[in-house]
Parts: C-alpha cells; structure tokens; sequence
C-alpha cells in the first residue's frame, strides 16, 4: 500500500463534505509498535505533544522539547507506511516568528521523515502558516482547545461558550485554512463551532471534542485504549488496557515468586 499524500488529504474535503466521502481517521502514535498496529487503519498519524503527560508524566505539554518530538517522529515513521504522519510543533518552537517556525519545522521533518506539522493557534499564527506552506511544509491547524496555552486559558474546559469566544474561534480556523493550512484540529468547543467552522472552511476539519460533523476524528490512542487514566468526557474507551496490563504483570509477579515460571520450556538445556 503506497503512503497517502497531503494533498490526497486536503482534496477528500470536497467528497466529505458532498456526503460522498468517508471521514478522516487520525489517532495519536509515539512509538514504533503502536504505530505498526494503528498505520493499516488510519488516514494519519499524529505524533501529538500530549506525550508530553502520557509518555513523559509531565503536568502539561508545555515543557516538551523538539528533541523529544523528533525522536518519536522518527520512531512513527518507521513503523508506518500508509498513514500521513504529522508532528506537532511544542510550545517555544514556533510562536516567535515564521522564521523560527520553519527552523523548527525543518528541523522535525529531517530528523523524523514526518510529512508535516502541526501548530496551535489562529490569527495571529496565520502568517506563520503561510510562510511554511510556502515553502514546502505542509501544515495543519489547531483551535479552539489549544492545550499549549493552558496557561493563558486557565484550564481545559470546553471553549466557545460566549458568543464572542465562537466568533474568535471560528475566525482562526478560517485565518489558518485561508493562509495554507491544509487541514485544521478542531479540539474542545461545543458542536455549533464546530459545524459552522467545518462548513466555513474548504479543507478538512478533524474534530476531537468538537462534533461528528466534522471531515474526521482524532483520538489520543492511550486515552482510547484505556490506558491513561485521565480522561476528558469526549473520549470514548474501546478497551481496557490498563486493566490488561495490570492483571498479566500480577500473573508474572506470582509465577516468579511461587517459582512456577520459568519452566524448562523457557530454559536452554546444555546440548
Ligand atoms: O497532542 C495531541 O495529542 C493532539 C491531539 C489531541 C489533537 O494535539
Ligand atoms: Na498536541
């Protein structure tokens, strides 16, 4: 199976929104196997920052590195074929200036061999947007919810509950699709944002708490297989890994101790 393009990504828009298309299918990965099990079902792979807390056990994405996302980047890489794989840009990496912006892209995508990236933000990174798709680095967008800036938001909570607050929202994802962006993360507003912003704008929208009228859907795949332990009330569990690891490592433990394991089938014999 050949590896989906960006552009092959952007232009599903068209057949999504005519009701003729199925919706985009993105999950998180950060490692090599993961990424090998979810590539065959996904349109794309986003190496997100929140590894930031599920990965690193950090309070916040905020102190991810670009070293850090490069090294997982590259891991996704080379686990995937099919999926586009799309890195996210951490906090301090871009918001200074374009320049800065597409240093750090360039940067991710020699290290990792990701296909794009991804950058939070709206109006005001709009410029930046344009200047990297520009020049040769596709981007995605991300707003609403930008968890980068917990800090100037006070929280997670759902965005866009004044009518000023949609209106700011709506405006950045038409600013960051009309400067380039070839698809836009729409994550934590209520629905009607969501619905007016994926009719508004002419490429896909991927919601993540945001409405299942948008082009697509992106998950972080811990929170969606149980095993990260909080998680917000968008996400719906399809499993329970953490159950599952936790009871076959209380298996082990007891098999080590009662000297039930290992047995001579684990155990090389001296001819
Ligand atoms: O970092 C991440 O996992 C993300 C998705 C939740 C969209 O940005
Ligand atoms: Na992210």
């Amino acid at each position: 199976m050949k590896r989906l393009t960006v552009p092959a990504v952007r232009d599903r828009k068209a057949k999504i929104a005519a009701g003729t298309g199925e919706p985009l299918v993105m999950l998180t990965a950060y490692t090599v196997r993961m990424a090998q099990l979810m590539d065959p079902h996904c349109d794309l792979l986003l190496v997100g920052d929140s590894l930031g807390q599920v990965i690193y056990g950090l309070p916040s994405t905020v102190p991810v590195t670009l070293e850090m996302m490069a090294a997982h980047a590259a891991a996704v890489v080379r686990g995937s074929y099919h999926a586009v794989v799309v890195v996210d840009m951490p906090f301090g990496s871009y918001e200074g200036s374009p320049q800065q912006a597409f240093d750090s892209a360039a940067y991710l995508m020699k290290q990792s061999g990701a296909a794009a990236v991804k950058l939070e933000g709206g109006v005001a990174m709009a410029p930046t947007v344009a200047f990297l798709s520009e020049r040769g680095i596709p981007v995605m967008g991300h707003v609403g919810l930008t968890p980068q800036a917990v800090n100037a938001l006070g929280g997670y909570g759902a965005r866009g509950r004044s009518q000023a607050e949609a209106d700011k929202i709506v405006g950045d994802a038409r600013a960051v699709a009309e400067a380039g962006a070839f698809a836009v993360v729409i994550e934590g507003v209520v629905e009607p944002i969501a619905i007016e912003i994926t009719k508004a704008v002419t490429v896909p929208t991927i919601g993540i708490g945001a409405s299942a009228q948008c082009d697509g859907q992106v998950l972080v795949a811990e929170d969606m297989l149980g095993l990260f332990e909080r998680v917000p009330r968008f996400v719906k569990r399809y499993g329970d890994m953490a159950a599952f690891v936790a009871e076959r490592a209380e298996a082990y433990a007891a098999e080590v101790r009662s000297r039930a394991f290992p047995t001579d089938e684990q155990t090389y014999a001296p001819r």
